[in-house]
């Protein structure tokens, strides 16, 4: 509803999050209509000198088509589509610590501004910092001192970054003061773009709209939780930047953290942005110290025939991890954090599973527990694993399932990508699915103690085949912490 121009202004235009991510998301915006074409211009920003219409030509080339959009206009009227979102882009090169070159972004959004505002006069400015974090406060100082909104008619100027958010809780917080001494937080929009996939948005419905999970959701009839990332292809030409971080940095102290706060949390006093994100805090701040017996490291072999990775690297590529809430709903339920590269299939899921069944009269506890499981990708669905009657003569029990899959139930729904959605909610100023600077704290503090043990080499991380489900010792965790393997079924 708010009017005026719209700048969105992409620094590290040129880079492979832009390409892959960044570009997609606002021309599947545009497509669908949110960018209106006379208020919203979109600057490139990066150091290579060249035109607005070679930026054009080399984004032309990216693959727009999320899977998910497959039945979508395809051919002509995608490629003139494709041509219409072209022509709102111009691109600015500079440095990324060049005054001089963030002036001339300023004064190319400014033109533009004059030349569309001339009745409305407020300026909206959208900073998406699609660049590696150690430039966030220089490109930070930059805007502020040279390209933020000025106009006297109202608007803004936001930030969008992207994790790695330091390597550790100093070096977090280092830069989140950093930040914090430019912009005000509800400027700040930091991306975990697992908030922006539709069934982890989908999770504190199910948990608070639906009758049938209030009174099951706690330690009295949940065994454990399992919160579950796979990949099936390794690090990919990213072994520079992977081997600095390693697995947990990569996903477990942010994804899957994330989507354990939403499984987690209590009920938020109303869906202000502010008041779930309270809630998602107090999660984070009950979690008590992960043991060493409760971590289980893994690396595939091969990883290190990446030229980038070090021969002596010890960087975990897998990492099976307990955490444990110290709070009334959920003490003594273990939450087991399970990520994984170059792994046997492409996955990511949430696995509640419920304890046995007291006074079990049908002897049908070995085949299984109830469990609900919620799969995020690929695929989303929702499914319960429960006991029926086996059908036919005979009294006996089998396991089955109660299954939601929403290419079955939702033919023909498009379902967003994450960034999408996210990108739109930065327009709105929506900050409800973006990490708050005291949760990236409190992400931080459950995870630096065994992170800085790693790196002093105190853990090993245990060989495992590409394409297997990771090393044994993770499996024996798993067991340990309770989880029963359904069977016969
Ligand atoms: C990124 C990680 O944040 O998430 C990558 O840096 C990972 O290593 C990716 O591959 C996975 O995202 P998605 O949406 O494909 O599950």
């Amino acid at each position: 509803t708010e009017t005026g121009c719209l700048s969105i202004i992409v620094l590290g235009a040129s880079g492979d999050l832009a390409k892959k991510k960044t570009f997609p998301a606002l021309f599947n915006l545009y497509r669908q209509g949110f960018l209106q074409l006379n208020e919203v211009h979109i600057f490139g920003y990066a150091r290579t000198k060249i035109s607005d219409d070679e930026l054009r030509d080399r984004i032309r080339g990216y693959d727009f088509v999320h899977p998910t959009h497959k039945y979508l206009p395809q051919g002509k009227e995608n490629t003139e589509n494709v041509s219409n979102f072209l022509q709102l882009i111009k691109y600015v090169s500079g440095a990324y610590d060049a005054p001089e070159g963030f002036q001339a972004l300023d004064n190319a959004i400014s033109e533009h501004e004059i030349s569309k505002n001339s009745t409305k006069g407020s300026s909206r400015r959208l900073f998406y910092l699609a660049l590696p974090p150690s430039v966030y406060p220089q490109v930070c100082k930059m805007i502020k001192n040279h390209s933020t909104n000025k106009s006297d008619l109202g608007g803004w100027t936001r930030i969008v970054v992207e994790k790695p958010f330091g390597k550790d809780l100093a070096s977090a917080e280092e830069l989140s003061s950093q930040i914090g001494e430019l912009f005000e937080e509800p400027q700040i929009y930091r991306i975990d773009h697992y908030l922006g996939k539709e069934l982890v948005q989908n999770l504190l419905v199910l948990r608070f709209a639906n009758r049938f999970f209030l009174p099951l959701w706690n330690r009295d009839n949940i065994d454990n939780i399992q919160i579950v990332f796979r990949e099936d292809f390794g690090t990919e030409g990213r072994g520079g930047y992977f081997d600095e971080y390693g697995i947990i940095r990569d996903i477990i102290q942010n994804h899957l953290l994330q989507v354990l706060c939403l499984v987690a949390m209590e009920k938020p006093v109303s869906l202000k942005p502010e008041h779930i994100r309270d809630e998602k805090v107090k999660v984070l701040q009950s979690v008590a110290p992960i043991l060493d017996e409760e971590v289980v490291l893994g690396q595939y072999d091969g990883y290190k025939d990446d030229p980038t990775v070090p021969d002596i690297s010890n960087t975990p590529t897998f990492a099976t991890m307990i955490l444990r809430i110290h709070n009334e709903r959920w003490e003594g339920v273990p939450f087991i954090l399970k990520a994984g590269k170059a792994l046997n299939s492409r996955k990511a899921e949430i696995r509640v599973q419920f304890k046995d069944v007291p006074g079990d009269i049908f002897k049908c506890q070995k085949q299984g527990r109830n469990e609900f499981v919620i799969r995020l990708q690929p695929s989303e669905a929702m499914y319960m694993k429960l006991t029926v009657k086996k059908p036919g003569l005979e009294m006996s029990t089998v396991q089955s399932e109660l299954d939601l899959s929403y290419t079955q139930r939702y033919q023909g729904v498009v379902i967003p990508e994450a960034y999408e959605r996210l990108i739109l909610d930065t327009i709105k100023g929506d900050q409800q699915h973006f990490v708050r600077r005291d949760e990236l704290k409190a992400a931080w503090e459950i995870f630096t103690p065994v992170l800085h043990r790693i790196d002093k080499g105190e853990f090993k991380s245990l060989p495992y085949k590409p394409g297997s489900r990771g090393p044994a010792e993770a499996d024996k965790l798993l067991e340990r912490a309770g989880y029963v393997q359904t069977h016969g079924y």
